[in-house]
């Protein structure tokens, strides 16, 4: 949607990003003893497209299990609400699997504000179009920014009550300890009587998992070296894609798949914008991101410890995914003060 199509029904609101994030954060993961890069960096424009393949392709389950979810409980989600209610969800994407809770909400109550919040300017505009043309009485206020600001946002400017959403298990890209952080961060944008509902992996076997995340096709192999891709687009890298191979990993200690990039022979590569060269040692890795998978134990503990009630946890038939719903109670408890 380009300003001149602005419609009356969308409000895009962006926040500006630190402008040297990316590059401070490439040179800092990159010159470090043991390699890494902050996932939150995948999901540039090409990096959310490719993303949205993952969420298609056969062996990537936790999509289609949070949707099979999805659909038997939207109702019974809004129902758990009073109306009219605010849907707000972090990391929206697509928002394809959205349009299950927008139609539950919609028999409820004909008029919805719906508030997406994404890193991706693409992906927002893209989705609020097809939202809007789909759902007459959807309001949408589209927040382009990092979840912090995101959160800052909800807290002050939605009306109550609110459902905020954050699906497609994001919340195993974070350590436990990130994750409990988090939510209490979450938690803090909430008034008594809000909720969250949140997709949650389930712990499983070692083939399922590391198929779902190393798939025949390779498009997450593409989808992690855009990353370096990206290097050389924003930043003048000179990386030789064909010399990086992409690795997910099942760690069991840890109850996470762990992705990496691994340098198929001993090279420097150079980054142009940063002056830098990095040099790497034949299988030598980029540690990119973790995928951590939990179980109902996990769950209950870390919805605890962020002073939010468990309202209900659904999972699909064949056990492989959760999706959490919590609320805010009355007592705005601070447990680091208790
Ligand atoms: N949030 C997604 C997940 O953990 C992200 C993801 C899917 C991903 N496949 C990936 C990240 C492959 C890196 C590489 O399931």
């Amino acid at each position: 949607m380009d300003p001149d199509s602005a419609h009356p029904r969308y409000q895009l609101i962006e926040y500006e990003a630190g402008r040297d994030d990316f590059a401070e954060a490439v040179r800092e993961g990159l010159l470090h003893p043991s390699k890494t890069l902050p996932f939150r960096f995948f999901y540039d424009h090409r990096g959310s497209q490719l993303f949205e393949e993952i969420c298609r392709i056969p062996e990537y389950y936790p999509t289609r299990c949070e949707r099979e979810i999805l659909e038997q409980r939207a109702d019974e989600i809004a129902e758990h609400f009073e109306v009219p209610i605010t849907l707000a969800e972090l990391g929206s994407g697509s928002a394809s699997k959205t349009t299950l809770l927008i139609e539950a909400f919609q028999r409820r109550q004909e008029r919805l504000q719906y508030i997406p919040a994404d890193i991706s300017r693409s992906a927002l505009e893209a989705s609020s179009q097809g939202l809007l043309e789909r759902y007459p009485k959807l309001e949408i206020v589209a927040l382009c920014a990092e979840y912090e600001q995101c959160l800052r946002h909800i807290e002050k400017e939605t009306l109550a009550p609110k459902l905020i959403a954050w699906l497609g298990s994001s919340v195993g890209n974070l350590s436990l300890e990130e994750a409990t952080r988090f939510l209490i961060q979450i938690r803090s944008a909430m008034a008594s009587g809000d909720g969250l509902l949140m997709g949650v992996d389930l712990h499983k076997s070692a083939v399922v998992l590391e198929r779902a995340y190393d798939d025949a096709a390779g498009v997450t192999a593409r989808f992690n070296k855009n990353l370096l891709d990206r290097i050389d687009r924003e930043l003048a890298g000179e990386f030789y894609m064909a010399s990086f191979s992409h690795v997910a990993r099942w760690n069991e200690a840890m109850s996470r798949v762990e992705m990496h990039l691994r340098s198929d022979r001993k090279q420097r590569v150079r980054i142009a914008a940063l002056g830098i060269e990095v040099s790497f040692d034949e299988g030598e890795t980029i540690h990119t991101e973790n995928s951590h998978k939990y179980s109902m134990e996990r769950i209950e503990n870390l919805v605890a410890a962020s002073d939010l009630t468990l309202n209900e946890v659904w999972t699909d038939a064949q056990g492989y995914f959760a999706l959490v719903l919590a609320t805010a109670g009355t007592e705005r408890g601070n447990h680091a003060n208790a």
